[in-house]
């Protein structure tokens, strides 16, 4: 099994080659990781409640001021896609939707500081990064933060992390033009070690919540990659919407379980399904936080369970072969609860298990992942680690 302990790997390789490049120490290393969430699916958009940890994998850049308010990053990752701007060309411009190069994640990012009153100045060094691209593991929030966090460091301001959050989502949206809500931005900002953190979307207030003694998180990457589906994306956020304006509400994080029952009805079938999904999903992460507050790994297993079944059921978010993954990890001995994560539709699951017999797992839903679907999946145990930060100096 591949063991998600890559970080140091990627601080090496982003120093090595600043060294190489520039001939000397670089005057910080910064890094910002992915993320997977334990549960609060398609809530973030909502304004509701999200329980996501930082992974031990990570984008790291390594970095030096420069004087003349120009901005070069050098990416091992994509070596063609150099992002070399000047600052005042980027103030200048509009935000128009520039497609997903890398680069236009930088730029993007330096566009919404800006944006946001910052007064981002020049730097120029190496990134790279060990969050698998489009498994759903949030490697763009990662780069986006890892550019904010190097602006940060260049610039002297205190790292914000909602603010920075904030920002790099209105590069998302407004920039690279991805509709995403302020989730994976947020984890990867403020995430803490050893730690899942419950996540208010609305007033962007975030509370550690201690992972249950003795457990493990494993990542079940079902090897499937996404499609063109930012239209389901969307058409989920419509529907949300929708649903929220029959409430008379901002937001379904307004509907409590009990008007939803009292009134949903009148909701024609498809949009009272997504949002019966977000108004539980929302209860079950409240009652998730405070099972992990109560260290009962058995509490928050079954919640993660209800999770996986209303997303494929109600918020039809699911595919074949993330179902096939939640049920080969929710068959297993030691496995306290497993299910979809992210957006949906490819991508991994997660699942809470023994930390004792974590590999054994690990082992045997590979096996019964790759007799249901012909896939050799990618499993990984990670660690709850830090958001966004400076290594060095
Ligand atoms: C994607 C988005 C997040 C969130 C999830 C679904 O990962 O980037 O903002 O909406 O989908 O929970």
């Amino acid at each position: 099994m591949e063991a998600m302990t890559n970080a140091e790997n990627v601080v090496d390789k982003v120093v090595a080659d600043f060294v190489a490049r520039y001939g000397e120490q670089p005057g910080w290393v910064v890094r910002a990781p992915g993320r997977v969430n334990l549960i609060g699916e398609h809530t973030d958009y909502n304004d509701g409640f999200v329980l996501p940890l930082a992974i031990n994998r990570a984008v790291a850049i390594a970095l030096r001021p420069r004087p003349d308010e120009r901005v070069r990053l050098h990416s091992l990752d994509f070596p063609e896609q150099p992002a070399a701007f000047a600052l005042d060309e980027v103030r200048r411009e509009q935000p128009a939707p520039a497609g997903e190069g890398w680069a236009e994640y930088v730029r993007g990012v330096a566009w919404a500081l800006h944006e946001a009153g910052y007064a981002p100045s020049g730097w120029e060094g190496t990134a790279a990064g060990d969050v698998p691209v489009g498994a759903g593991l949030s490697s763009s929030a990662a780069l986006e933060m890892a550019v904010a966090r190097a602006f940060a460091a260049a610039g002297g301001w205190e790292w914000d992390a909602p603010r920075m959050a904030l920002a790099g989502q209105r590069a998302e949206n407004a920039w690279v033009g991805v509709n995403c809500g302020i989730m994976d931005q947020m984890i990867s900002a403020a995430g803490e070690a050893r730690h899942a953190l419950l996540i208010d979307c609305r007033t962007l207030e975030s509370e550690p919540a201690p992972l249950p003694p003795g457990t493990a998180v494993l990542v079940l990457d079902t090897a499937t990659r996404r499609g063109l589906v930012d239209s389901a994306y969307n058409e989920r956020r419509a529907q949300c919407e929708r649903a929220a304006a029959y409430f008379g509400v901002p937001a379904l994080r307004d509907v409590s379980p009990e008007r939803f029952a009292l009134h949903g009805a009148g909701l024609d079938p498809v949009t009272r399904r997504r949002a019966r999904h977000v108004v539980g999903e929302n209860e079950r992460v409240l009652q998730a936080a405070a099972a992990m507050r109560a260290g009962d790994a058995g509490a928050l297993g079954a919640l993660m369970n209800a999770s996986h079944a209303s997303l494929r059921d109600d918020f039809e978010v699911s595919s074949a072969a993330l179902d096939a993954m939640a049920s080969c990890a929710q068959a297993q001995p030691g496995v306290y609860g497993a299910r979809m994560t992210g957006g949906g539709f490819a991508g991994c699951a997660v699942a809470l298990v023994e930390a004792a017999r974590a590999e054994a797992v690990a082992d045997a839903v590979r096996a019964c992942y790759v007799a249901a679907t012909g896939v050799e999946p990618a499993i990984y145990i990670t660690e709850a680690s830090a958001g966004a930060s400076v290594i060095t100096p």
